[in-house]
């Protein structure tokens, strides 16, 4: 049985994998891996979610002021909508992947809060119904759980989070709101301690917010307990409706080895089993499935194979973990 399937009978409402457009995707080793991917995407008890990694960024969306271009985003959603997928969108204010020129305007307060306003008025209002959720923002925190200094930030203090989340909910009435970051899935570290004061600050204020994503980019030789995934999930679900697992791939230090491979299927295993026993869990997607297209080793030197398909196609033995574990 394939993952999506056996995510839906445990009571998850999907598993997913994020995807790009084929000129952004990493090389394929040969010119057949494509088709055999598309395959593997296209089967819907296998990934029943999906989220474009890179094309609704802000750098592809809105390249210049008011110049909005949707192209790249519309690759995947379209995908999803063909296919019946459901849609994680992604994401509307990040510091990174941001386009050149928010970054080197020198902005008034009022001029970058228009401007954040308008992006997220254009993007959520265009792909408005079509998204299941929405990462309205992404990686806000510092590892020590305060504020990052994004040009945002610097601007605007903690306004510039309540008025993205008010400008989401305006424009997209009926998608899930969430708060999206890396290195929040442990229930002891301050930036956990900080994903949780940011969401309450929201609903506080009685802004929507209605999510928590941990991306759980996860190292197969130090990863969380499933104790720890599901006390941090059941922390979050005080404050908001749900959580997901966002941008799951366990990353294993090169050369791989048997003894890694097992370490990879625990982590991924334990996701699951946290996902399954936490009533607000509501699906898990990886950061893509195959592992050629991973952004690890460009980002991670020495390090790889986060995935679940091998560049030949065969599976790791973390999608047999996962499958006993549902
Ligand atoms: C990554 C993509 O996978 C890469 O292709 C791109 O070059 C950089 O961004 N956190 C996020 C994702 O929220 O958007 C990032 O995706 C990975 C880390």
């Amino acid at each position: 049985a394939q993952l999506h399937k056996l995510a839906v009978q445990a009571g998850l409402r999907y598993f997913g994998a994020a995807t790009d457009t084929p000129h952004q995707r990493e090389r394929a080793p040969y010119p057949e891996s494509y088709a055999q991917y598309d395959a593997i995407l296209a089967d819907n008890d296998e990934f029943g979610q999906t989220t474009p990694t890179n094309g609704q960024k802000w750098l592809f969306v809105e390249p210049a002021p008011r110049l909005f271009n949707f192209t790249e985003g519309d690759y995947v959603a379209d995908l999803a909508s063909s296919q019946g997928k459901l849609l994680r969108c992604h994401a509307l204010v990040w510091h990174s992947q941001l386009a050149p020129w928010v970054e080197e305007t020198n902005w008034t307060a009022p001029a970058l809060a228009d401007a954040i306003e308008r992006h997220i008025r254009a993007v959520a209002g265009y792909y408005r119904g079509r998204c299941h959720a929405w990462d309205v923002l992404n990686e806000a925190l510092d590892e020590d759980g305060s504020y990052r200094q994004s040009i945002f930030y610097r601007v605007l203090g903690e306004e510039y989070i309540k008025l993205a989340f008010r400008a989401a909910a305006a424009a997209d009435p009926d998608a899930k709101l969430y708060y999206n970051d890396y290195g929040i899935e442990r229930p002891d570290s301050v930036k956990t301690a900080g994903a949780l004061r940011l969401v309450r600050m929201l609903r506080d204020e009685g802004i929507r917010v209605d999510g928590v994503g941990m991306q759980a980019h996860l190292h197969a030789d130090n990863h969380p307990s499933a104790e720890d995934l599901i006390r941090t999930s059941e922390a979050y679900a005080e404050v908001v409706e749900e959580v997901a697992f966002t941008e799951l791939d366990v990353r294993i230090k090169l050369p791989v080895d048997e003894q890694k491979l097992q370490w990879q299927k625990e982590c991924y295993q334990k996701v699951v089993e946290a996902c399954v026993r936490v009533d607000a869990c509501v699906g898990i997607t990886l950061w893509d499935f195959y592992d050629p297209f991973s952004w690890v080793p460009h980002v991670f030197p020495n390090n790889g194979a986060s995935l679940l398909w091998f560049e030949d196609f065969s599976k790791h033995p973390a999608y047999d973990g996962m499958v006993e574990t549902f």
